[in-house]
């Protein structure tokens, strides 16, 4: 009887603890940054290959490509290590600590170097008994671990969710936001949660109270399938996704990968736009040290990021689907009638540009004197379009044209 009681008791302060909400204020706009993972993965031979190795190094050198080559002024002011920076144990207090060949210095000198550089230094921990490359994970010690990823200065982290079970996490991913908040230092907190928990199973009204942005589905990998894959995983589920994400919490559909090896510059375009469209964090992961004038151009374009932080924070839709044709649409602020953004995606592979044609009306477009029309990667202005004028667009395979819509003024 007691037993019972003590445990009722326990649960409710768990669940009163709980229900307070994520208040950092961070990430109101979509987060932006380079993340070692996708490129860089768990490569810790540094005698065969120093230069890509996860190391100190490597961060300092991603810290400085970010602060001197323009990325951080475009809005990239994360920079994010992922999974194999640990050392294999934890020390005798049970904290954490770096690979001690690896990261010499140790995290906090790494972390005062990137804030010397005006960016941010994110960190990667795992919620269950190791994390997916096989080092210490933090179920054991989440508030230990808060304290000490806190004590380093570091600003934010993304917590995994290997070798765990999925009924923990309901309560271990809200206390780990507890135990950062007690810290007082604001540490954006990126959650894997709902991608172990199936992705669209979750209570996402809930997760916004702790999360500011989480992972929901696979892995991406360098490859026009993958992105495709997402995308399509993301256009399908919407109708469950696309209210989740608002100022301060948001889906993530995992890296960039423009600047790799797989995707060619119609690819790269479609990746950005559809990562604009989607109010997704824009983290990076590729080579600074030797990306391609292509590549930059397409990751620093204005116009898209200036979609992707759009204030009103809304993450877009996929409107029509038809001929190989997607065209997603997504609000964004104005002051009376919305503006939108418009990505026509060509998921063909015939050969030629796709011609595809559409009055704004079809796309939902309300506002009855029309729209400006322009496209945002050439900056072609199409003038003016009411509700009804046919419009006609040659979309590249696997590309992207994107429009920017004003209403009339
Ligand atoms: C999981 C995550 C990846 C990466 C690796 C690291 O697969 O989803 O983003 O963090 O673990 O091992």
């Amino acid at each position: 009887m007691w037993k019972a009681v003590v445990t009722a008791a326990v649960a409710l302060a768990l669940l009163l603890c709980q229900s307070s909400s994520l208040d950092n204020g961070l990430a109101r706009t979509p987060p932006m940054g380079w993340l070692a993972w996708e490129r860089f993965r768990c490569n810790v031979d540094c005698v065969d290959d120093p230069y890509n190795c996860i190391s100190e190094h490597l961060f300092m050198q991603m810290a400085d490509r970010l602060a001197e080559d323009g990325w951080k002024d475009a809005g990239y002011d994360h920079i994010t290590i992922d999974d194999c920076w640990m050392s294999m144990e934890r020390d005798d207090q049970g904290n954490l600590y770096a690979n001690k060949t690896r990261f010499p210095n140790g995290i906090k000198k790494l972390a005062d170097y990137v804030h010397s550089k005006g960016l941010k230094l994110g960190i990667y921990l795992d919620f269950g008994t190791h994390t997916c490359g096989g080092y210490p994970g933090s179920i054991k010690y989440l508030q230990q671990d808060a304290e000490t990823i806190a004590g380093w200065g570091i600003d934010l982290l993304k917590m995994d969710g290997c070798y765990a079970n999925v009924s923990d996490m309901s309560w271990g991913y809200p206390d780990m936001e507890q135990y950062m908040n007690k810290t007082g230092r604001p540490i954006l907190f990126s959650c894997s949660w709902p991608a172990y928990a199936g992705g669209i199973k979750v209570d996402y009204s809930s997760l916004e109270k702790h999360c500011n942005m989480w992972r929901n589905y696979d892995d991406i990998q360098d490859s026009w399938d993958s992105v495709t894959g997402i995308i399509d995983w993301y256009g399908d589920n919407q109708n469950i996704l696309a209210p989740a994400a608002g100022p301060g919490h948001w889906n993530d559909p995992d890296m960039l990968i423009v600047g790799d090896y797989s995707l060619s510059y119609e690819e790269s375009k479609a990746q950005m736009a559809m990562w604009a469209i989607l109010a997704a964090p824009l983290f990076m992961s590729n080579d600074l040290r030797s990306i391609s004038a292509e590549a930059r151009s397409i990751l620093m374009n204005k116009e898209v990021i200036r979609i992707s932080q759009d204030s009103l924070g809304m993450q877009g839709r996929r409107i029509i689907k038809e001929h190989g044709i997607e065209v997603w649409t997504r609000v964004i602020e104005n002051k009376d009638f919305p503006s939108y953004a418009v990505a026509f995606l060509n998921r063909r592979s015939d050969g030629m540009p796709y011609k595809y044609s559409l009055t704004l009306d079809k796309i939902g477009f309300e506002y009855y004197m029309g729209y400006e029309l322009s496209e945002v990667f050439t900056n072609q202005h199409y003038g003016h379009y009411d509700l009804k004028r046919v419009l006609t667009l040659h979309i590249n395979p696997s590309g992207v044209v994107m429009i920017y819509a004003i209403p009339m003024s």
